[in-house]
């Protein structure tokens, strides 16, 4: 990997011989696994956000090159791989949970290979309890290792030569690959799509903000960019597969190229910053919506604001994370802006866009924060009016500086917080939603779902989930639905028209 310095710049591009060599370790596993008595199967266990399916994305794209099947069954698996979340303590202990389970399977099939890769593989406490405590586990690498991920599985796959009609033994060598590094971008590896109308399309990777609660930019290194001419090619070819909502994904799309150059040099394409990529997207031929996540908001600009509602395909919604509603919190949370501030980027959003669907994040229960301080939260909560809120209990991180707070407030205090602010949100989007009521409105079809009454799903421009009553062969068409009622989550309705 190549990492040279200069000034505000870096080259952070794999270079393409290193991937040339993972495309060529994928041919002999090929070649390899050809000889295995039925064809090998994999299991992608996926948990977190986005970011980690559309990783789970690139570790599909990258078996299915090497011959591997998918399975949903982890005792048919050869190869089960657990791509892991770090944000919270609760998804560590499931993960860690479902990682120690895998012992049963790999007792009815001792040959099976387990991988533990995403955020808490650059945890070094939970590597380490792994490496001490979790035998099960052959294989493991950090988000940023993610590109080697053929040539680490070839060191652990080397196999045996094959008895008649058995499969081949592993090496039964551990493999930890976790030398941390700040993590560069890796181009030109295949990607193994999940679905066919929505698609996540990474443009920058890594975060430099180092809230104080949050482990991402320890796990996932310092903020890069992708190259627009690189982002829209993938999206001209997403758009050519008919693929018709697409999510940009960054942990602060709003800092995209961030002032830092390219390669060494300025971009020559026209997208110099988020503003300018969103305008060369929505110029790119055919129906389709691009939507993005996460924003930050104090990079989140009046000039993003005005590309979106110049773009007819940016979809009307920002997720705009605000965390608090105090100041003094917000400063201890290292976030760079304050309650009033956020309020007048809500404000300037919705002067460009009135129809802007607005959600949101926050964390409850912050190291030091009072009862008053949480009222300010609340205060937020009642003038921003957001659409949906995720609602989050502080977790404590390893290596975070939060961790090192003062906490006095019980879990108990903590959840009541919770439960007061989940049922003022609940409230707004129910009004909210209430709002959609009785109207027709153009929504896409993306999915299906396990229930006989509404076996649709489709989202509106500005993202809400819509049950919907129809047939599975509109997916990927957008529809006029009209919406009959709904609750605080979604809407639910039936379809007006279709073909438009
Ligand atoms: N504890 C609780 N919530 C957290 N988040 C990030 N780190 C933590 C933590 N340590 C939440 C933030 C972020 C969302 C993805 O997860 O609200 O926006
Ligand atoms: Fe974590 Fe803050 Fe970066 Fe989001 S912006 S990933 S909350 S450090």
């Amino acid at each position: 990997m190549v990492e040279a310095m200069t000034g505000e710049s870096r080259m952070c591009e794999i270079p393409a011989a290193d991937i040339d060599r993972q495309k060529a370790i994928m041919m002999q596993v090929r070649c390899v696994l050809q000889d295995w008595p039925s064809q090998p199967l994999a299991y992608i266990d996926t948990y977190g956000c986005q970011q980690n399916e559309s990783d789970s994305e690139k570790l599909r794209g990258m078996l299915a090159e090497m011959g591997f099947g998918a399975t949903g069954d982890e005792y048919m698996a050869d190869v089960v791989v657990v791509n892991t979340c770090a944000i919270r303590e609760n998804a560590e202990n499931r993960v860690l949970g479902n990682v120690g389970e895998l012992i049963h399977t790999k007792k009815a099939k001792p040959s099976q290979i387990v991988v533990f890769c995403g955020c808490l593989a650059g945890v070094p406490e939970t590597v380490g309890k792994i490496r001490e405590s979790y035998h099960q586990v052959d294989l493991v690498f950090p988000p940023n290792k993610l590109w080697r991920f053929p040539e680490l599985l070839q060191s652990v796959l080397r196999p045996v030569q094959p008895v008649m009609n058995a499969r081949p033994r592993t090496t039964r060598r551990r493999v930890f690959d976790t030398e941390p590094d700040d993590g560069a971008i890796a181009e030109g590896l295949p990607i193994g799509r999940d679905g066919t109308v929505k698609a996540w399309l990474p443009i920058m990777y890594g975060c430099n903000n180092f809230c104080s609660y949050c482990i991402v930019p320890h796990v996932r290194g310092r903020e890069r960019s992708r190259s627009p001419e690189d982002i829209i090619s993938e999206a001209r070819g997403l758009v050519a597969s008919g693929y018709k909502d697409i999510t940009l994904l960054g942990q602060n799309v709003n800092s995209y190229g961030g002032g830092r150059l390219y390669k060494g040099q300025p971009y020559e394409g026209a997208a110099t910053d988020f503003a300018a990529l969103i305008r060369s997207l929505n110029d790119i031929d055919g129906e389709f919506l691009i939507r993005f996540m996460t924003s930050h908001p104090k990079d989140a600009s009046v000039a993003l604001f005005r590309a979106m509602a110049e773009s007819g395909k940016a979809a009307r919604h920002i997720h705009l994370p605000f965390q608090a509603g105090n100041d003094r919190i917000l400063g201890l949370m290292n976030r760079g802006y304050t309650h009033g501030g956020y309020l007048e980027k809500v404000a300037a959003a919705r002067e460009l866009m009135p129809d802007i669907v607005i959600t949101s994040d926050v964390i409850v229960g912050f190291p030091g924060e009072t009862d008053e301080d949480f009222e300010d939260t609340l205060q937020l909560v009642r003038k921003a009016r957001f659409d949906a809120m995720f609602t989050f209990i502080y977790s404590k991180r390893p290596g975070t500086p939060a961790a090192g707070l003062a906490d006095a407030t019980t879990r108990e205090e903590k959840q009541i917080r919770f439960d007061r602010l989940l049922d003022l949100q609940n409230s707004i989007s129910e009004e909210k939603h209430r709002r959609y009521v009785g109207t027709t409105m153009k929504v896409l079809v993306d999915g299906v779902a396990d229930n006989e009454l509404y076996p649709l799903k489709a989202r509106t421009n500005g993202g809400r989930l819509v049950h919907l009553i129809g047939d599975a062969c509109l997916l990927g068409s957008f529809v006029e639905a009209s919406i009959t009622h709904c609750n605080s989550w979604s809407l639910f309705g039936v379809i007006a028209k279709t073909g438009i």
